[in-house]
């Protein structure tokens, strides 16, 4: 039986117009393309007054129908416009995520869930940032009616409006993406000389090395209050990454050695996760960054980040990106305490599955 034979309440159409208002949500389709790519350009110019690093080049609504015609054909029908008055007014597009269980996707979704992208969604700089709540609720009936109880939403850090409205929809901060100038000097670098710390560049003869702090880190984060579980099915495509990365010169991998230990890492990735909304060429992605816990608090995460840092510069990047997970303690602190800002964060929200018989 499907979930929603047993929930009518849930049966009613997300399209339906919402009462009281002079407002109709209906089904994204390609003909809408050019005005959500118009309002997406308008949410652009807002974000990047607040965050320069942002692309000007999405700006302008003719760089967008490319970015939106792809998220609309991974969408399977999860997307709707809002219509004021007959004009747009915002709009909302999401993607099932079915990721399979030994794919590293695995380790950053749960089995079953559903994403709005970052380029997802825009609401009109006339509209109030609560029509990202209509938007929600004309879709997410139709989720949890299907057996999609985990929701995600990345929204741009510095728009106090939509972080609002998602975090009255029971949406939490997950992950923080945050972004830095690579030429920014890192403080507190401790003198060549007045350490033993060196950092080498490995190659895929190291992938030994690299594998086992990987594993740190990913064991760092099952820890409290992080609580991200380590899905080790996973570790055998991580490992091809890596490899394949290394095979790249843009994607560098740095380790920290004392003595010949090698005790921490700051690793790259051409592109990488970005929010695609930056000007993707002029980033570097940083995958990794971990120091194993007995070495921590010595100053070898400067160390290895104001090298990765130079090294970036001399590729010609001009911004750093990364993310961590929100809850993450020492990750948080010291790169906020090292120059990156908040960029994007990802919101989440676990919808209790008792709703599909409970109650009803
Ligand atoms: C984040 C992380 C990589 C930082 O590495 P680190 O080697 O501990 O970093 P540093 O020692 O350079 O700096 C950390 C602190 O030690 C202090 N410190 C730096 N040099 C020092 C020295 N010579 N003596 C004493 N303290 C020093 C720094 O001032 C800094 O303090 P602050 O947090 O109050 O600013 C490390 O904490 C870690 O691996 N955490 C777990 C994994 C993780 O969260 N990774 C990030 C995932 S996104």
């Amino acid at each position: 039986m499907l979930v929603d034979e047993r929930l009518p309440s849930l049966r009613r159409s997300p399209f339906d117009t919402i009462a009281g208002m002079s407002l109709t949500v209906t089904e994204f389709e390609e003909q809408h393309i050019d005005s959500a790519a118009r309002l997406l350009a308008a949410r652009q110019v807002a974000d990047r007054r607040r965050e320069p690093s942002l692309s000007a080049a999405f700006e302008s609504p003719e760089a967008l129908p490319p970015m939106l015609e792809k998220l609309l054909q991974q969408s399977k029908g999860n997307g709707v416009i809002a219509l004021r008055n007959g004009e747009p007014a915002g709009y909302m597009i999401a993607s099932p995520v079915l990721p399979a269980p030994a794919q590293l996707i695995a380790q950053f979704f749960p089995p079953r869930a559903m994403n709005v992208p970052y380029e997802g969604h825009a609401v009109a700089p006339t509209e109030d940032a609560s029509l990202y709540r209509d938007l929600y609720a004309s879709l997410a009936g139709k989720w949890v009616s299907a057996g999609y109880f985990e929701h995600f939403v990345n929204v741009p850090a510095q728009d106090a409006g939509a972080c609002e409205a998602w975090n009255s929809l029971g949406f939490g901060r997950e992950l923080t993406c945050v972004i830095r100038e690579v030429d920014e000097p890192v403080i507190g670098v401790p003198a060549p000389g007045q350490s033993s710390t060196e950092v080498h560049r490995a190659g895929e003869e190291d992938i030994a090395v690299i594998e086992a702090l990987a594993d740190a880190l990913w064991v760092h984060h099952t820890g409290s209050p992080i609580f991200t579980p380590f899905m080790r099915d996973t570790q055998e495509s991580e490992r091809e990454l890596s490899l394949e990365l290394m095979k790249a010169p843009a994607n560098a991998h740095f380790v920290a050695y004392r003595d010949s230990e090698p005790l921490g890492m700051n690793t790259f990735m051409k592109q990488g996760f970005l929010p695609p909304l930056l000007p993707a060429e002029e980033c570097t992605y940083l995958w990794q960054g971990i120091v194993y816990g007995h070495a921590r608090g010595g100053g070898i995460g400067r160390t290895l980040l104001a090298h990765a840092m130079d090294w970036a510069r001399d590729q010609g990047y001009r911004l750093c990106v990364l993310h961590f997970y929100s809850a993450n303690i020492s990750g948080g602190s010291f790169w906020l305490g090292n120059g990156f800002r908040p960029l994007e964060y990802r919101l989440r929200r676990h919808v209790d599955e008792r709703i599909a018989w409970a109650g009803r």
